[in-house]
């Protein structure tokens, strides 16, 4: 089975996702990690910001994730070979990551390792255009969304957690927002919500209560 979850930053995926998989004995994909560490090569590489170019670089570097026995969420990331697990977290890579995953081509390439890993089992799987695109025949689709205010508050508190990142909240809050409007406005998979997605504000929610609401649908697809 796929679930789907797909959103906004800051909405509560990572979370929500890890915890369904956890409960449900799934495995986790975290399509937006995959996106980073393109945008971190190149960074490194000085790949220049264009279609072919970071095409070329995403065919051409496998992108790994790192599993602990019995943890459904992978504990690093790595492309061509280098780990990559905290360096795709930081201010610079936010920033670089939105031309990076509106280029087709990278898209393209990306897609299509994510199709190969999530056929391979159970998985979770979070992103912009997973219940759209990578996986319109999932079936579990989530689209969650927080209000713009608590997904910043979110991002800063996860960032303070890390060590890594900023913890400004208007920074925070104003790069979510450009970031946002850069997801929903490509021309390339925007960010929407897919037509028999299910709806989901964890707006003053407890997460545990999000987190039950997935995994109960997931368990009445699953009785079909
Ligand atoms: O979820 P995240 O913030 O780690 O995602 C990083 C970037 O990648 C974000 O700007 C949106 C983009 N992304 C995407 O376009 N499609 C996905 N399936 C996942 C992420």
């Amino acid at each position: 089975m796929i679930i789907a979850i797909d959103g906004p930053s800051g909405a509560g995926k990572s979370t929500v996702a890890k915890a369904v998989a956890k409960k449900l004995g799934f495995s986790c994909l975290d399509t937006g990690a995959m996106y980073r560490a393109v945008a971190w090569r190149a960074l490194q590489d000085g790949v220049p910001f264009d279609d072919a170019a970071l095409g070329q670089l995403a065919r051409t570097h496998d992108i790994a994730f790192g599993h602990e026995p019995g943890d459904p969420a992978p504990k690093s990331v790595s492309i061509g070979g280098e780990d990559v697990t905290r360096a795709i977290r930081t201010a610079e890579i936010d920033r670089a990551v939105s031309p990076v995953s509106a280029a087709p081509s990278v898209r393209e390439a990306l897609v299509g390792q994510q199709r190969r890993i999530g056929r391979a089992g159970d998985y979770v799987v979070e992103g912009r255009d997973i219940g759209t695109v990578v996986f319109p025949e999932a079936e579990v689709k989530v689209f969650l969304t927080a209000s713009d205010e608590e997904r910043a508050h979110r991002r800063v508190r996860q960032n303070a957690d890390r060590s890594i990142g900023s913890i400004d909240f208007d920074e925070v809050l104003a790069d979510l927002r450009r970031r946002d409007e850069h997801d929903s406005s490509r021309a390339t998979s925007p960010l929407k919500p897919a037509d028999d997605a299910v709806r989901l504000d964890s707006t003053g929610r407890y997460i545990e209560d999000v987190i039950d609401e997935i995994v109960e649908l997931a368990r009445e697809r699953a009785a079909r």
